[in-house]
């Protein structure tokens, strides 16, 4: 499989094409950010198709219907309100000065998001489609327990079942940290460390040929570093994730603001291996690794300027349970959960 689509940014719905037949089995990543699914055709490229995990509703009246109109934004009438999702939901907020509404917090499915179930429907349905043959096998994210919260992962998970099924799938579950495996290190014979720093979590495997040996996830990750580094320089939250995406050079930083997500970067990436540590600390039965293992960072948060560096500053401070060899980006990293969970439905 080749990855023909090299996007450094989500945009929404991407797609190529070249005209080949759609294969079936689709991966699909299920994040607190952005839903990705990867497809694949008859000339083996692979197809990502994007979109922000994020709706706004909007107040029924003739002139936000005519604005709507007017401007060419699709939006979704349902039980008689509006809706708008993706991107385009993110661009009204501002326009409205208004905050967009996830469908999912830390990881899994809202609770406290009223529309959230309806609205994650429709989301998922934009960038997976139809099945091309019925009963098409679909492997989707899930995080992996967390050792650091208490999360609602049976509900999460058998919603996300529910819906790929009524959609006309044969829906799989993996976690997220194994996808990274499957993505990045086939040439090393799926052994070694995945991580997929994303929104909501980071999420972490380590695999011995192919089998998950140790899997959890943590509850700081991109969102817990913008909220802290906005607690810290009284900014909104919103704010830093601003001036976080904009490109920042980890090594390098210019000024409070920037100094401030320095900071809880350093310590996000310390905290998650100090986990790893943990667990090879508490675990039984563990394989013993006889070569140099590599570890492989994915994930929005990891698409900061300077991440691997940081994290090799990080990681040289510590004294880490097995010998580590190359620490590296994954090569697409926004895109490797879903080439992941593509992978296993390519291999079945
Ligand atoms: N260039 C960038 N620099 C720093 N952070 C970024 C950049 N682009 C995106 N992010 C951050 O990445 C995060 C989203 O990443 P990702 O799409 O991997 O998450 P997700 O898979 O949706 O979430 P999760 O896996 O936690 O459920 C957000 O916190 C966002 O602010
Ligand atoms: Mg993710």
């Amino acid at each position: 499989m080749s990855k023909k689509e090299k996007n450094d940014e989500l945009e929404e719905v991407k797609e190529t094409s070249t005209g080949a037949q759609q294969v079936p089995g689709k991966g699909l990543d299920v994040g607190t950010a952005n839903l990705v699914c990867a497809s694949h055709d008859t000339d083996g490229e692979a197809t990502i198709k994007a979109i922000r995990n994020a709706f706004l509703d909007i107040q029924v009246d003739d002139y936000t219907r005519n604005m709507l109109t007017k401007l060419n934004v699709p939006f979704i009438n349902q039980n008689n309100r509006f809706y708008v999702i993706g991107e385009t939901a993110f661009e009204l907020a501002n326009v409205f000065n208004r905050t967009t509404k996830r469908p999912m917090k830390d990881g899994v499915i809202s609770s406290s998001e009223q529309d959230a179930l309806a609205m994650e429907k429709i989301l998922v349905e934009s960038i997976v489609g139809k099945p091309v043959v019925p009963n098409e096998l679909v492997y989707f994210s899930i995080p992996a327990d967390p050792v650091d919260s208490e999360m609602n992962n049976v509900f999460h998970k058998g919603m996300f079942e529910g819906m790929l099924t009524n959609m006309g799938y044969n829906p799989k579950a993996m976690t997220e940290g194994h996808a990274v495996i499957l993505s990045e290190l086939g040439d090393e014979e799926f052994t070694g460390i995945g991580i997929s720093f994303g929104g909501g979590m980071v999420n972490v495997c380590v695999a011995f040929k192919g089998v998950p040996v140790i899997y959890f996830s943590t509850s700081r990750s991109g969102d817990w570093i913008d909220k802290n580094a906005a607690a810290v320089t009284g900014l909104q939250a919103s704010r830093i994730t601003a001036i976080k995406e904009k490109g920042i050079d980890m090594t390098n930083p210019q000024g409070k603001e920037q100094e401030a997500i320095v900071i809880y970067y350093r310590n996000l990436i310390n905290y998650t291996l100090a986990q790893i540590s943990n667990k090879f600390a508490s675990g039984r039965d563990l394989p013993q690794f006889p070569k140099d293992v590599t570890i492989v960072c994915s994930g929005g948060t990891s698409m900061i300027g300077g991440f691997i560096d940081v994290f090799k500053q990080e990681f040289a401070k510590l004294s880490f349970p097995i010998a580590v060899g190359e620490i590296r980006h994954a090569e697409d990293p926004l895109n490797a959960v879903a080439y992941g969970c593509l992978v296993a439905s390519m291999s079945e």
